[in-house]
């Protein structure tokens, strides 16, 4: 099937639908982004991510590109054309286009806006889930401000490749200190040998990931014993379990950290009830 992409206010086949050189995205990394999980064809945290898209605007001061409900349109009508079950809606907005300098362009220059949406292997997903995916660590090289959803992701990149070149699936990102502050495309978590949930505080160093937030409310839901705090790699090693989360995953469990296994090396049974929890507690739009 055909698919779809919308391009600045056209719906192109995917073949034709292109942005200007000099737009800012592709010269200085100039936007953000936002995935929604698409579920039964259906968005997920639409509201939430949307919140977030506004944070990231607002802190690179780039407009939003046009009313919240028209992108609400935009999105649902990218999924409905390509006829997205069960998958996901990538969103991104940039400074726009303005001849090649460093400084903001003139006030008034539109943000461009990229919406795509994709089906996922579904049952893929659920193998990783059932078999659980191994991770490794490398330092934490990005900047200062990945709160914000930044389509800058080079560090992202190479961490995700360090990870396939060693057979696994996510690179764990850590401080100076030692800590894991989160994955090159998905938030970090473990549980202790007591039963605690530890995930890292959202103040800084990690992206406020939308399923981290729903995922705190199913926790507190099962009466689970909470921290949000920073852990050591050491910590991690010695977890009874370890997962993460992102809007494509969900709770993916952890079953190897630098090539030792987590626990008994299978997934842990709180990440299994978590992930199969989590949509109960999420919004669908
Ligand atoms: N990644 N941290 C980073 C660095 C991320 O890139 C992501 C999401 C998350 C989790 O956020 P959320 O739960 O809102 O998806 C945390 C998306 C899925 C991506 O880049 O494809």
């Amino acid at each position: 099937m055909a698919r779809i992409a919308y391009v600045n206010g056209l719906y192109m086949p995917r073949g034709e639908a292109m942005v200007h050189v000099e737009d800012r995205g592709y010269q200085f990394s100039d936007g953000v982004y936002e995935v929604c999980e698409v579920k039964d064809g259906r968005i997920v945290d639409q509201r939430r991510h949307m919140a977030r898209l506004q944070r990231s605007l607002d802190e690179l001061r780039i407009a939003f590109p046009m009313s919240p409900a028209a992108l609400g349109v935009v999105l649902h009508e990218t999924v409905r054309r390509n006829r997205v079950h069960d998958g996901i809606v990538y969103l991104q907005v940039t400074r726009g286009v303005a001849r090649r300098d460093h400084a903001f362009p003139l006030p008034g220059t539109r943000p461009s806006v990229v919406v795509t949406a994709r089906n996922l292997d579904t049952a893929a997903n659920e193998k990783a889930a059932a078999d659980g995916i191994a991770v490794i660590t490398v330092p934490d090289n990005r900047w200062e401000r990945v709160d914000i959803k930044s389509i800058s992701l080079l560090p992202n990149v190479l961490a995700k490749q360090a990870a396939r070149d060693q057979g696994a699936k996510e690179a764990w990102f850590v401080d100076r200190d030692g800590k894991v502050t989160e994955g090159s495309s998905s938030n970090a978590w473990i549980v202790t040998m007591d039963g605690t949930v530890v995930t890292r505080a959202a103040d800084k160093g990690i992206l406020r990931g939308i399923t981290r937030s729903v995922l705190l409310e199913v926790i507190k839901a099962h009466g689970l014993a909470l921290e949000e705090r920073a852990f050591t790699v050491e910590e991690a090693y010695r977890a009874r379990e370890a997962f993460l989360t992102s809007a494509s995953q969900i709770v993916l469990p952890v079953v190897r950290i630098d090539a030792r296994p987590v626990g008994n090396g299978a997934p842990g049974s709180i990440a299994t009830a978590l992930r199969k929890d989590f949509h109960r507690h999420a919004e669908w739009t």
